[in-house]
């Protein structure tokens, strides 16, 4: 491929199929910014592409298997082109990469290039070299991989959307005995503050209201500021609300001991930090948060969770769940349900634990049954939807401001967010895309509330 970025060959077309998380999609607009800088565009299509990237994750057993019968796919689909067609490179980024390179590399001869979420700055070279020879780059280089990533042109932040994300921490060091996350993203790195900053401005520049700020522990960021010092996340939030047309900040995901008080005292202090938390606790049992090396009791995150909401009253609370990790008993999960109906969240993840290889938690002896996972899992999933249910319809009546933010799903309607991170559905003209308005909550749906634009002196948050 060319290495002249004005090269004035045809471009040539990259598409990408995104699974796992929030930073899985950050990066994926990531490594289209550093191929775009190389003369390749982005497809929707797969059909007519040079070069096919599947960014994975590892998360559970689910969505690593998943990755493998796409592969399966995709191979089928280039071989039925037939020798005539041009020749279409297959990749393979993100977490599964990392984690399983080489057993890709062995199981699936059709993948011509494995690259790791700490080598995306030099995928443009690497698919150069996998034209001649197979690929593979799962190394944590010594160098910043963000400072070597090309920012995206304007017109690419335009098109993306009012709402961007932001990628400010990497990585984890809290080795939680369920994850693989330490081993996938590697050490906690977070970038420094300036380059955070310019990201969000660029941001900005281009028209972006919302960023959602993104790590792994995002809210252990401890980023080095201009003169040496550390700035914690709390610090962090400030200095992006100074940000002109910025008007909302949201972060995700958090580990409840890293919620220092500079970042609870932001909650109340500062109006760009929407009200709305994703603080996982995991399970609400002090024997299974000790066997998960979670470092914290039931009763500390009930207090934490009392800060917060004295700092933030309104606050919606959301958090991640897992059933049936390894020795988790009947009275281990009723402490689960019994500390979600003391928290009362706006909405919640849960999920059966999964074994992880080469996570102590894939070598306890007591592991639980299928069925028993099963069976806690919808009782608990019972739970959280009443509890989001009952958030939800706590909201009709009231005005909140909404980010119009796109065109609805019928025609003369639009869609945007509340500060809670609900979807609204309003009827109403399209050009307040990018506006914030308030609107009376009118009606709940399944996964949306409708609403109506009322005047500005009604607004209830
Ligand atoms: N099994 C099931 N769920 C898991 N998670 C992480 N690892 C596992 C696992 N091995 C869940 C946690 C985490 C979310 C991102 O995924 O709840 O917070
Ligand atoms: Fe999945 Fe974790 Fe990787 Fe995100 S960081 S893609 S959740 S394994």
């Amino acid at each position: 491929m060319s290495e002249n970025p004005s090269s004035p060959a045809p471009a040539k077309k990259v598409f990408i199929k995104t699974y796992g998380c929030q930073m899985n999609v950050y990066d994926s607009d990531r490594m289209a910014d550093a191929l775009g800088a190389h003369g390749y565009v982005q497809t929707a299509e797969m059909d007519d592409a040079d070069l096919v990237l599947l960014n994975t994750c590892h998360i559970r057993e689910k969505a690593s298997e998943k990755v493998f019968s796409e592969l399966g796919r995709i191979r089928d689909f280039r071989d039925e082109r037939g020798p005539g067609a041009k020749k279409m490179l297959i990749g393979v980024t993100g977490c599964v990469a990392q984690a399983e390179g080489e057993e890709i590399m062995a199981r699936a001869p059709a993948v011509d290039l494995v690259v790791g979420p700490q080598s995306y700055h030099r995928l443009p070279s690497l698919v150069a070299k996998a034209r001649t020879a197979r690929v593979i780059d799962t190394e944590f280089p010594e160098e910043d991989k963000f400072a070597h990533l090309p920012a995206p042109k304007r017109d690419v932040t335009i098109s993306r959307g009012l709402t961007a994300f932001l990628t400010v921490q990497e990585g984890c060091d809290k080795f939680c005995s369920f994850c693989v996350v330490p081993y996938t993203r590697g050490a906690e790195v977070s970038r420094p503050v300036a380059q955070v900053l310019s990201e969000a401005r660029a941001l900005a520049d281009a028209g972006v209201r919302e960023i959602t700020l993104l790590g792994q522990n995002v809210n252990a960021y401890h980023g080095l500021g201009d003169n040496g010092e550390t700035v914690g996340l709390g610090a962090l939030c400030h200095r992006l609300a100074e940000i002109e047309g910025l008007a909302r900040i949201r972060y995700t995901t958090s580990h409840p001991r890293d919620m220092d008080d500079e970042l609870i005292a932001a909650h109340r202090d500062l109006p760009q930090l929407m009200p709305y938390l994703h603080l996982p606790i995991q399970s609400g049992s002090d024997a299974i948060l000790k066997a998960m090396n979670r470092k914290h009791t039931a009763a500390q995150y009930l207090e934490l969770i009392d800060r917060i909401r004295a700092a933030r009253p309104d606050i919606a609370l959301s958090g991640d769940f897992i059933v049936g990790f390894p020795g988790e008993t009947d009275a281990d999960f009723q402490a689960t349900l019994d500390i979600v109906k003391k928290v009362g969240y706006a909405s919640a993840f849960s999920f059966k634990y999964s074994t992880r290889p080469g996570t102590p938690g894939a070598e306890m002896v007591d592991q639980v049954p299928e069925a028993i996972k099963a069976e806690r899992l919808e009782v608990l999933q019972g739970e959280i939807t009443r509890q989001s249910q009952g958030f939800n319809s706590g909201c009709v009546g009231l005005t909140l401001p909404v980010l119009i933010e796109k065109p609805g799903r019928n025609p003369g309607q639009v869609a945007g967010r509340s500060p809670y991170l609900q979807a609204v559905h309003i009827e109403a003209d399209q050009n307040l895309i990018g506006q914030i308005l308030p609107v009376e909550i009118l009606a709940t749906g399944k996964n949306s509330l409708t609403g109506r634009i009322v005047t500005a002196d009604r607004i209830a948050v």
